[in-house]
C-alpha cells in the first residue's frame, strides 16, 4: 500500500480524469480533477488477487452469492463496528442509489415529500425527483465550525403527513459529521413518533477518524431498526465502486418481503460474480488497508489545515470527522456562486464539486476529494494560494 504512487487513470474512462467531464464541468480539461467521490489509489492487493483467481476460473455463469459471503460482511460489521447483523435482514442490491430509490418507492407515494438534510449528497435529490416525490429541507446548522442537525425544523417536517421519508446520510456526505449515537437516537425518536421511514445511506461508515465512532442506525433500538432500511456497501471503502454491489439490511419483515419482491418483479437480484469475489476479500482481509489509508488521508487533512492556517488563506476547512471529502468554506473570498466556480476552476485550476450542488445551503463552499497522492493534493493547495493571493 503506497498511497504516495501516482496511478494514471486515463487508461479507462474514467468519470473523474477525463478531460470531457472536466472539460463539461469545469470548463478546464486540465483542471486537477478532485471533485468524484472516488480515490486515485490502487484496491486492496487482496482485492486484486482474489478478482484474478476469479477470472482464472473462466467460468463465469449465474451463480448465488456464497455463505462465505455473507460472514465476511456479518463479521467486518460486528468486528469493526459492534453490529451483529442478521443473515435473514439481508437483502443484496446492485447500488446504494439503486436501494435508496426502491425504498423511496415502497414508503411513499407520488406526490409526497421526502426529507433531506441539505447540504447533502446531490444524487439524493436526483433520486427524489425522478420518484416524482418532493424534497423537504431540513438543512443543517453550522454553528461554531460545525454542522448540526436542527432538531426543531426536523420535527416540523416530520409532523407533516406529506412527508413519508427520511434519507439520512450516516455519516455525512459532504460535510463530514459522524453523527453521534445521541443525534441518531433524536432522530430516531421523532421519525417513529411521526411514522417517518429512515432510509440510513451508511456507504461512508468505515470512514470514521479517531476519535469519531460511526454509530450504524439500525443499531438504535429495535424501534428504529423496525421503521428503517440500511444500504451498506464496501465500494467507498476499498474504491472498488465500479466493481460491487450493495447490500440493504431490513428488519422489518414485511417491509424485507416487499423489497425482495420488488427485487424479483425487475429481475434485479442477478448476481455479478466479481462483486462477491470482490467484496469477501475487502471484507476478510482488507481491515489493516483501511487502518494505513485513514492514517493517510488523516495526514492529507493536517496538510490542508496547516497550510491554510500558515499561509493566512482566508478558506477555513470544515473538520470532518470521517471521510475523504472535504467541505472548504470560501465565503470569506465574498465572490458569489459564478464567481467562485470560475476562480476555483481557471484560476486556481482546480475542479472541486461546488457546493450549491449539495443544495441552495451549499453557496460559498466546495467539495474536494483528498484520496489522492499528497503530491497532488499539496499541488492543489499551492494554486489555490497563488490565485487567492491574486485576488486580493
Ligand atoms: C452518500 C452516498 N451514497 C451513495 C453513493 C453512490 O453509491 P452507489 O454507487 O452504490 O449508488 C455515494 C457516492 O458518492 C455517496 O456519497
Amino acid at each position: 500500500m503506497n498511497f504516495d504512487k501516482y496511478i494514471d487513470r486515463n487508461e479507462y474512462p474514467t468519470m473523474k480524469w477525463s478531460k470531457d467531464f472536466l472539460t463539461e464541468h469545469f470548463g478546464n480539461a486540465d483542471a486537477i480533477p478532485m471533485s468524484v467521490a472516488d480515490m486515485d489509489f490502487k484496491a486492496p492487493a487482496t482485492v486484486i488477487e482474489s478478482l484474478k483467481k476469479r477470472v482464472e476460473h473462466g467460468i463465469y455463469g449465474y451463480e448465488g452469492k456464497p455463505e462465505s459471503y455473507f460472514t465476511a460482511l456479518e463479521e467486518w460489521y460486528q468486528n469493526r463496528h459492534g453490529w451483529r447483523i442478521a443473515r435473514e435482514h439481508i437483502e443484496p442490491c446492485p447500488s446504494i442509489l439503486n436501494a435508496v430509490s426502491i425504498l423511496i418507492n415502497q414508503h411513499s407515494e407520488e406526490g409526497d415529500g421526502v426529507i433531506l438534510q441539505s447540504p447533502v449528497f446531490f444524487e439524493f435529490r436526483m433520486v427524489v425527483k425522478s420518484n416524482d416525490r418532493v424534497v423537504a429541507k431540513n438543512p443543517l446548522k453550522l454553528v461554531d465550525g460545525k454542522y448540526q442537525i436542527d432538531f426543531d425544523d426536523l420535527e416540523a417536517k416530520a409532523t407533516d403527513p406529506k412527508n413519508k421519508v427520511l434519507i439520512l446520510c450516516n455519516p455525512h456526505n459532504p460535510v463530514g459529521r459522524v453523527w453521534t449515537k445521541a443525534e441518531l437516537e433524536e432522530i430516531a425518536e421523532i421519525c417513529k413518533c411521526h411514522n417517518v421511514f429512515v432510509i440510513a445511506d451508511e456507504i461512508h461508515g468505515d470512514f470514521a477518524l479517531p476519535p469519531y465512532r460511526y454509530t450504524p442506525y439500525l443499531t438504535i433500538s429495535e424501534n428504529a431498526a423496525q421503521n428503517s432500511a440500511a444500504c451498506l456497501s464496501p465500494a467507498k471503502t476499498f474504491n472498488i465502486a465500479g466493481a460491487v454491489d450493495a447490500i440493504t439490511i431490513i428488519p422489518n419483515e414485511t417491509h424485507r418481503h416487499n423489497f425482495h419482491n420488488f427485487a424479483h418483479r425487475y429481475q434485479i437480484n442477478k448476481v455479478n460474480v466479481f462483486a462477491s469475489a470482490a467484496i469477501e476479500s475487502a471484507y476478510i482481509e482488507g481491515g489493516d488497508w483501511l487502518d494505513a489509508l485513514l492514517v493517510y488521508l488523516q495526514g492529507n487533512i493536517d496538510l490542508i489545515q496547516n497550510f491554510l492556517e500558515s499561509n493566512d488563506i482566508d478558506i477555513s476547512l470544515i473538520k470532518p470527522e470521517g471521510s475523504f471529502l472535504v467541505w472548504l468554506d470560501f465565503r470569506e473570498l465574498g465572490l458569489d456562486v459564478k464567481e467562485l466556480q470560475k476562480f476555483l476552476a481557471q484560476e486556481a485550476q482546480i475542479a472541486l464539486s461546488p457546493g450549491y450542488w449539495f443544495g441552495r445551503e451549499g453557496a460559498g463552499f466546495a467539495r474536494m476529494t483528498i484520496a489522492c497522492p499528497r503530491e497532488i493534493l499539496q499541488r492543489a493547495l499551492d494554486n489555490l494560494a497563488e490565485a487567492v493571493k491574486k485576488l486580493s
